[in-house]
């Protein structure tokens, strides 16, 4: 097992003698053009679009430029320390891959392979619902692929709720950690991306696996999904999401999940304050990539009033547009105790695969603590809003 993250930039300048130069761009920001030029459009379309006309995805971007690191200088950065622990469980370094559903439509070894490039590094993966391997193939790889593997189930919450228990006994046999519970999917945003091309992973087949694997929701059909495909994705799609759910239903995930659940999709302290009341262990500030609501609250600019409503409570994780180490750093210094890393795994799965997953895991992470010693900021503790300047200062 290969747990180096560290050092990519020796490596990268120690192959450079012998003319390699890496196979990805190590500016992260610059994997959407080679993935728009390299990947099929149609799936280009998938992992890059947002909700109507993407303003919520620039705000994402903008709300991120619009904090500026200030570096200090003589701080002593000779021995920087960013592992910390995340739901009592420990992390070599701030990140986890965030749940992203239909990899099976980005790279024919979709889910299984992020799984073999998380844990042969470490970095948690959080598995997403609409995976087309299913929740114990996927976990058996991420043991295979690395001792102490640490994985979380995110759930879409359906309208069925035989199914819903299901899955999560599902998950938690299989030893996922964590339960992320979406809070903003009740239903698919218009996405204009996917719509003009008459796209979508799952209405293909793609991303079903958990759904069709299941015991529950097979009872539920008249004929099982290998004679009746069409009939058993219809049927999933009817019951993907339920609209009804409101605070009052949170209870059902306690008596079906015995270990720390985590709302994702907070953006309000009003919200973060309900999660705090409900006994939820942590949120995840996000707008879903700005996938489902156009026009919305840039993801950093919710951060700050969440973490001061809830930071002493409760864990608040952070996704939205974590392109760099200088985004993980602001995130963290504004109160995140960890960041979800999207879309650009998912470009470079689309490129390269595994390997790919791989170059964006030990870039993040080479960048990050770089960025932590140059602003002169070594240790996770040395983050704090003061290692800033932003909208508000
Ligand atoms: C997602 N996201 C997502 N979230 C989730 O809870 N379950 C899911 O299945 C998916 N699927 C999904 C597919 C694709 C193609 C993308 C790009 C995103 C949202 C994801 O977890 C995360 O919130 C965003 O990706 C963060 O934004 P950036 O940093 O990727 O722009």
């Amino acid at each position: 097992m290969d747990r180096s993250l560290e050092n990519y930039q020796e490596e990268i300048f120690a192959a450079g003698l012998d003319g390699a130069v890496p196979a990805l761009a190590t500016d992260l920001s610059r994997l959407e053009d080679a993935a728009r030029s390299r990947l099929r459009p149609e799936v280009f379309g998938y992992i890059e679009g947002g909700a109507g006309a993407g303003d919520t995805i620039a705000e994402n971007a903008a709300a991120l430029r619009r904090w500026r690191i200030v570096p200090r200088m003589l701080t002593d950065t000779s021995a920087p320390d960013y592992a910390g622990e995340v739901l009592g469980m420990r992390l070599a370094v701030p990140m986890l891959l965030a749940p992203v559903g239909g990899l099976g439509a980005v790279h024919a070894d979709g889910e299984l392979a992020v799984a073999r490039a998380a844990a042969s590094l470490g970095v948690p993966a959080i598995v997403s619902t609409t995976t087309s391997a299913t929740i114990e193939e996927i976990a058996r790889e991420l043991a295979r692929s690395g001792a102490g593997a640490q994985y979380w189930f995110q759930l879409y919450w359906p309208k069925s709720r035989n199914v819903a228990a299901s899955l999560l006994g599902r998950a938690q046999a299989a030893g996922y950690g964590v339960l992320v519970l979406t809070l903003d999917t009740p239903m698919l945003g218009w996405r204009p991306h996917d719509l003009d091309r008459g796209f979508t992973p799952s209405v293909r087949g793609i991303g079903v696996g958990n759904h069709l694997s299941d015991p529950a929701f097979c009872a539920e059909l008249a004929e099982p999904p290998a004679d009746n495909p069409g009939a058993a994705i219809a049927h999933r799609a009817e019951i993907f999401g339920d609209p009804s759910l409101t605070w009052a239903d949170l209870p059902f995930l306690r008596q079906h999940w015995d270990g720390p659940i985590v709302l994702k999709g907070i953006l309000s302290a009003a919200d973060a304050e309900r999660a705090a009341d409900a006994g939820m262990d942590g949120v995840v500030v996000s707008n879903h990539g700005g996938r489902q609501v156009d026009g919305a609250i840039g993801a950093l600019d919710a951060l700050p009033p969440v973490v001061a409503a809830v930071g002493d409570r409760m864990t608040v994780l952070f996704d939205g547009g974590i392109r760099g180490g200088a985004d993980m750093f602001k995130a963290l210094a504004l109160g995140a105790r960890a960041v979800l890393i999207g879309r650009p795994y998912v470009y470079a799965l689309g490129l390269a695969g595994q390997d790919g997953v791989r170059h964006v895991l030990r870039a993040l992470r080479n960048d990050f603590e770089l960025t932590m010693r140059l602003a002169g900021r070594p240790r996770l503790s040395d983050l704090s809003p003061d290692a800033l300047v932003g909208p508000s200062c």
